[in-house]
């Protein structure tokens, strides 16, 4: 396997040592700005019930439940590494019952419908097998009214990357806004963006529909 697929797979589910010690600085620090408009854009406010989706090192459920007094933030990811390290930077807030942390694939683990006012994900979708069963899911577990920000980087930047194009799948800002609306029961969909950094944030952004 040459370096570049090893690497693509890597991004995908961190394993062993390469995993808990080079993926997670690299998450850290790339990451951090896409994370930070994520953070704004997702507004997580006191008593939400919000669950993040690939949770990676847990940084950005650790800013987020530092800014609630109440309400629970729930992450998943299916790379025991990045659960372990999420799980040590959030153990305040587990043990204060502000936060879990799930070892799963979200395609797999079934959450209760209608059971989330906030679902965030960050430099995942590119992973995604099934888009359109992936939105699907997530709107059978969002609240009515209940916010969906998904953190990425367009196409256009992606494809710079040295990265296994077989692993990852890239989208522009219109395949997404496509994605959300062919589901149907998503309103306000919006794309959010802001400069600076190496690469453009995006944000897709909408609400399942009340009625
Ligand atoms: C590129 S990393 C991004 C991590 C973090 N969100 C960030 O922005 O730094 C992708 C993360 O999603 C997790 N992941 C990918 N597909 C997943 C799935 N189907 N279920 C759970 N976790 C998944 C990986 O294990 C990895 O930690």
């Amino acid at each position: 396997m040459n370096y570049s697929t090893y690497f693509s797979k890597q991004a995908r589910k961190p394993t062993g040592i390469f995993g808990r010690f080079r993926m997670s600085r690299i998450f850290e620090k790339g990451n951090a700005e896409l994370n930070a408009l994520v953070f704004k854009t997702v507004s997580v406010e006191d008593n939400d019930h919000a669950l993040e989706i690939g949770s990676g090192t847990g940084t950005l459920i650790k800013d987020i439940a530092d800014t609630i007094s109440k309400g629970l933030i729930e992450g998943i990811d299916f790379s025991k590494p990045m659960v372990s390290i999420a799980r040590k930077k959030n153990k305040k807030h587990i043990n204060g019952g502000k936060v879990k942390i799930h070892l799963g694939d979200f395609d797999q683990v079934v959450f209760d419908p209608n059971s989330f006012d906030k679902i965030f994900t960050v430099n995942t979708v590119y992973f995604w097998k099934n888009p359109d069963a992936t939105i699907a899911e997530i709107h059978r577990i969002l609240k009515p009214g209940g916010k969906l920000v998904i953190g990425f980087h367009d196409k256009s930047e992606m494809k710079k990357m040295p990265l296994n194009k077989d692993v990852f799948k890239y989208y522009s800002t219109h395949d997404f806004q496509e994605l959300l609306l062919n589901h149907g029961g998503l309103d306000n969909i919006e794309i959010v963006s802001k400069s600076g950094g190496q690469k453009v944030s995006y944000c897709a952004v909408c609400m399942k529909s009340e009625a």
